[in-house]
């Protein structure tokens, strides 16, 4: 499965960066958060903090990068038509950073009028998404795992956004719904069906290509997509049967088809040929091995229920999930592609290839190397603060010190970008 690129169709390179340039620094927020409230913050997945941390990741990190990438990954690796990407871009991206705002401070401070707020501004920023998305995933002639990866992914981030509406206004307004049941569907469909999803879609394609690898195996990317969605939807039904054991039976094959992901995609670094050790390996292997944890402990939750029953576990699980597993995927693809975009839009001027800077010098490895280090301590720190609170505020402060060194090595990547863009111009190299 060796992908084939075409970037004719790339979008105008501010598409994917201004979702890029927003992310980290929502991640600062919610570094900030953590250290302002201290250790009772993350007492339990109840508390308004671990609820607005969620969603300050989920929405404001995750998807705001997700968004981005897709506008670029669609085009080019699997030859989608997105219509009028600048004009979606520049609607959905404020929209976006607004609702998450209002959602977040309406968690944070129960404010039934900010929550109500939120759920139209993401039914519209992130419906008119996938509208545009989806008709560009189903109309393109391309095939493959990764095309319907992407599209199970895209179909899920609907599920996630609905349901996310629903509870919201279910709160607003005191409507009585099964709330802890629908939370567990929304975060099922939210990390499972959308994030996970779509890192393996593109895990199919950038893994090989970035870190040197050789391809996943066809039988798993023709299995995993699919037995997702099918464990999902087999999850969803918690709601109508009517078994206390029916959550154990289908979170234990999901925590092993998780895992057989991960392992998988250790494996496949592990037996490349040239071993290079780049930001972007390290990020992913932080993630994977983190994805494992994740599914130990999930694992543990399930079987042990005395130890299950500690409130402070499934906030364990969630700074797994979300710093261990998806802050460090999504960083270390960031700072693949961003030197590459960087690169080829310079290129694209039309100067001739030796006055375009190598793409090691769009962010200096330096600054990635140390970032990461950075950013490995604030997740263990993170980890360690949900069982000792005294730490929560150190863990806060890594984190978002981490996030703004992500935030500002990418400010660097496009200033570079820019000097280099103007010189080119002026020495009237383009044509
Ligand atoms: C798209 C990515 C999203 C992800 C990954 C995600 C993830 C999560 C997670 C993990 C939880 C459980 C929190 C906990 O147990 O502490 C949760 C709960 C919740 N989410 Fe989301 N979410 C997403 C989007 C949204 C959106 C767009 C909305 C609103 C429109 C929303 C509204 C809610 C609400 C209201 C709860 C339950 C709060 C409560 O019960 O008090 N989520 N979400």
């Amino acid at each position: 499965m060796h992908p084939s690129l075409s970037f004719d169709q790339a979008p105008p390179i501010s598409v994917p960066y201004r979702f890029f340039l927003a992310a980290p620094w929502f991640g600062v927020m919610a570094g900030i958060l953590l250290a302002w409230s201290g250790g009772d913050a993350l007492a339990s997945r109840w508390t308004p903090e671990v609820l607005a941390l969620t969603h300050l990741i989920a929405l404001g990190f995750m998807l705001q990068t997700m968004c981005g990438a897709l506008f670029q990954f669609i085009p080019v690796a699997v030859g989608g038509n997105v219509w009028r990407p600048k004009l979606v871009a520049n609607t959905v991206q404020p929209l976006l950073l607004l609702a998450t705002l209002l959602l977040v401070a309406g968690l944070l401070f129960s404010r039934p009028g900010l929550l109500s707020a939120a759920a139209p501004l993401f039914l519209l920023a992130i419906g008119g998404f996938v509208v545009v998305v989806a008709l560009a995933l189903w109309r393109t002639p391309a095939t493959g795992m990764t095309l319907w990866a992407l599209r199970m992914a895209i179909g899920s981030l609907a599920i996630t956004v609905l349901l996310g509406s629903l509870m919201v206004e279910a709160l607003a307004y005191g409507l009585s719904v099964p709330i802890l049941e629908l939370a567990n569907i929304h975060l099922a469909w939210g990390l499972g069906g959308w994030a996970l999803m779509l890192l393996a879609g593109v895990s199919y394609y950038v893994v090989p290509m970035f870190q040197l690898t050789r391809p996943y195996p066809l039988w798993f990317t023709r299995w995993f997509g699919p037995l997702l969605l099918l464990l999902l939807l087999a999850w969803s039904s918690q709601l109508l049967v009517d078994d206390a054991r029916w959550p154990l039976l289908v979170a234990l094959p999901l925590l092993l088809l998780v895992s057989v992901y991960a392992g998988m995609t250790l494996w496949l670094q592990y037996t490349r040929r040239r071993k290079i050790h780049d930001a972007t390996s390290m990020c992913f292997r932080m993630a994977m091995a983190s994805m494992l944890a994740f599914a130990i402990s999930g694992a543990t939750f399930f079987l042990l229920p005395e130890l299950g029953a500690d409130p402070r576990f499934v906030v364990w699980l969630g700074m797994l999930a979300f710093a261990g597993v998806f802050v460090s995927a999504i960083t270390g693809m960031m700072y693949k592609i961003v030197p590459f975009l960087n690169w080829l839009h310079l290129q694209r001027l039309g100067a001739p290839l030796s006055s375009v800077p190598n793409m090691n010098k769009m962010i200096p490895p330096e600054a990635m190397t140390g970032q990461l280090r950075l950013h490995a301590l604030a997740v263990v720190l993170l980890l360690a603060a949900v069982w000792q609170p005294g730490l929560a505020r150190l863990a806060g402060v890594a984190f978002a010190a981490s996030c703004a060194w992500l935030g500002w090595n990418l400010v660097g990547a496009v200033r570079r970008y820019q000097t280099f863009r103007d010189r080119i111009r002026a020495a009237g190299l383009h044509h």
